[in-house]
């Protein structure tokens, strides 16, 4: 996980170091550091918290035209001064930063202990560290070719890591030269002028110059103020392939809301209509994808989808399973990211499988996608960011359109996804057995879903009071059917995660198998249960519960006054085909995370433990 960025130029570093720090905060926020190269020292400044605690301690930073900066999510080691990075190789001639895993680090920490290094950290980053300084006492300088030696001596060094890294390392010995290298984790380079920026995205980046070279993995890119290059970890040099960048700040307001995640719930009508402009085709009464970079034949062909993802983005995969098999009548499986790769499954030819992520960043998503591209599977993403790795990883995709998503908790993103999931659907269902009549009429039900969207953000209130009333439940049960059941799950993600209050999502008849012995008067039950094939089922789920002793809340159609003489709370939401419905009772369970984590005090956009982008296995 984590952020690292790295400036090399002729300015003071620390205001880019800083300033991309918050940038890149959403991918680890628990302490940070920077290191800026002076004339014969590096000074290193290290801080546990946000960017901000270590701006504090910085105070006025020393000047140095070279400094690399890391934000850190803890994989080894708790969040103390000591594991924050850069760390310190050797007596002080190597500092590096590092996000990713060193699977062998134990084994490599023995060996170099044995050796005589200090070890005065608990993470698997300070063994790089020192494997470099190590490196650099085994290797001569070659006249002529002053990198030589560092370079040599990071190429051996990073030989012998199992795991996966991006780095930035700076020497003592070697002001005004720097080297990035990376497997596995993400790394790009500003080409400014007479300047360069290293940075594990683009949005630090972003404003300050329009070139950026993305590194692939092996590479190792060495870097003055007087230039660059890029080489693979054990051949020569290779070709850089410098791409425009878009010149946006990077940086995202939060528009008078109070936090991120408000903002983005109520970006979400945007958000579909950028997810659907363009992919609408009445006179074929379909969907039409410019990036998917299959001949219709091939895609004609499919004969089984994998949908794959994690967390939320699984949870639009489930909502796809019952789109795609209801409308295009493909056989889906939906399979957890992280399982997909280790569990080996059986894939037929002719399955076409879609990363689905946010970020593009997702390492498991990423790892999945790899490994089944690796059998010769196509592999396709639905992804948010722009460039990112899992979208330059795949054979095609399908962006969101959705804009920045900052929040922790997502939000934007699942409708955005379950929205190109539900154009998907028509586009398969459209090559195959589906009607020019049915294809128009789930056009019309797409186009009017944004204006749905905004009718149902309009029981913002209603969700509050509703909030106020059960903000001191430790669990609470989420429950649905059909199109519904992974609604439920998701209502129950965001509210843990937010909150940090236990919930738990199930398909509503599971529950009388097991959940059911949790009822209490204590534990709340949130049924979403808008009309449709399943809702006299789930009003029984809803009277087992009630018979219990369980408070019950309905998320229930506007046109559904019943509900309320049998829920203690209801909150109605607008109509919308079943397909449709996952997108809008979405709605209100993210707004009662939400409102439950403000009225708790919890740290909404960033909350304890978590970061935006999991960049590890
Ligand atoms: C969602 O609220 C979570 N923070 C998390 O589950 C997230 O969806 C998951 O980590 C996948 O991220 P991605 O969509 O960027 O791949
Ligand atoms: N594994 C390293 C650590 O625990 C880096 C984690 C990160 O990527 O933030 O310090």
């Amino acid at each position: 996980m984590c952020g690292i960025v790295g400036y090399v130029g002729s300015e003071d570093a620390a205001e880019f170091l800083i300033d991309g720090l918050r940038r890149l905060e959403y991918r680890g926020y628990d302490s940070a550091g920077v290191a800026i190269v002076c004339e014969d020292d590096i000074a290193v400044t290290r801080s546990v918290g946000r960017i901000q605690s270590l701006a504090d301690r910085l105070g006025t930073p020393p000047p140095g035209t070279l400094g690399l900066g890391h934000t850190r999510w803890a994989t080894h080691g708790p969040a103390t001064e000591e594991n924050a990075h850069p760390h310190i190789g050797g007596d002080g001639e190597v500092v590096l930063v590092h996000n990713g895993v060193i699977e062998n680090y134990q084994i490599l920490k023995d060996g170099l202990i044995e050796k005589g290094y200090h070890f005065k950290s608990a993470t698997d980053s300070e063994v790089i560290a020192h494997l470099v300084a190590e490196g650099l006492s085994n290797t001569p300088a070659i006249e002529d070719q002053p990198h030589a030696r560092y370079v040599t001596a990071v190429q051996w060094a990073i030989a012998q890591l199992r795991g996966t890294y991006g780095l930035a390392i700076v020497f003592r010995d070697k002001p005004g030269f720097m080297i990035a290298a990376r497997f596995g984790s993400p790394l790009v380079i500003g080409v400014g002028r007479g300047e360069y920026f290293v940075a594990s995205d683009a949005s630090p980046i972003a404003g300050r110059t329009d070139r950026i070279v993305y590194l692939a993995d092996h590479q190792l890119a060495v870097l003055t103020a007087d230039g660059f290059s890029v080489l693979h970890r054990d051949s020569g040099k290779v070709r850089v392939n410098i791409q425009p960048l878009e010149a946006d700040s990077g940086e995202v307001s939060m528009n008078g809301y109070d936090h991120y995640m408000l903002k983005e719930i109520y970006e979400q009508p945007d958000a579909l209509r950028n997810a659907m402009r363009g992919r609408l085709n009445d006179q074929d009464a379909t969907a039409v994808f410019g990036g998917l970079n299959l001949t219709p034949q091939q895609l004609r062909g499919v004969e089984r989808i994998i949908l794959t993802g994690c967390g939320t983005s699984w949870h639009s995969a489930l909502v796809g399973e019952y789109m795609i098999e209801e409308l295009a009548r493909i056989p889906v499986c939906v399979e957890y990211a992280s399982e997909l790769r280790y569990r080996n499954p059986p894939i037929e030819n002719n399955t076409l499988v879609f990363g689905i992520t946010q970020s593009g960043e997702t390492a498991d998503t990423l790892a999945a996608l790899n490994e089944t591209k690796r059998k010769g599977h196509r592999t396709l993403a639905i992804c948010n960011v722009v460039g990112s790795s899992i979208a330059q990883a795949s054979d095609g995709g399908v962006y969101l359109h959705a804009g920045p998503e900052i929040g922790v908790a997502s939000t934007k993103a699942f409708t955005s996804q379950c929205c190109v999931l539900a154009m998907l659907a028509l586009y398969f269902g459209r090559m195959r057995h589906m009607s020019f009549e049915t294809g128009g009429r789930i056009i019309e039900d797409l186009r009017r879903l944004p204006a749905t969207i905004e009718q149902a953000l309009t029981c913002d209130a209603e969700v509050r009071r509703v909030a106020e009333k059960y903000q001191s439940a430790t669990n609470v049960l989420y429950l649905g059917r059909r199109y519904n059941f992974p609604t439920a799950l998701e209502g129950a993600l965001k509210l843990k995660e937010i909150s940090y209050i236990h919930a738990e999502g199930y398909p509503a008849a599971e529950m009388k198998h097991g959940p059911i012995a949790l009822v209490d008067a204590d534990t709340p039950s949130i049924f979403i249960m808008p009309r449709g094939t399943t809702y006299d089922k789930v009003l029984s789920n809803m009277e087992e519960v009630k018979a219990r002793g369980g408070p019950v809340i309905a998320i229930a159609s506007s046109d559904d006054t019943e509900i309320r003489k049998i829920a203690d709370d209801v909150i109605m939401i607008p109509e919308a085909p079943e397909f449709l419905q996952p997108i809008v009772s979405v709605i209100p369970l993210q707004l009662l995370s939400y409102h439950i984590a403000v009225l708790r005090g919890c740290d909404v956009d960033k909350p304890r433990n978590l970061a935006k982008s999991v960049t590890v296995e």
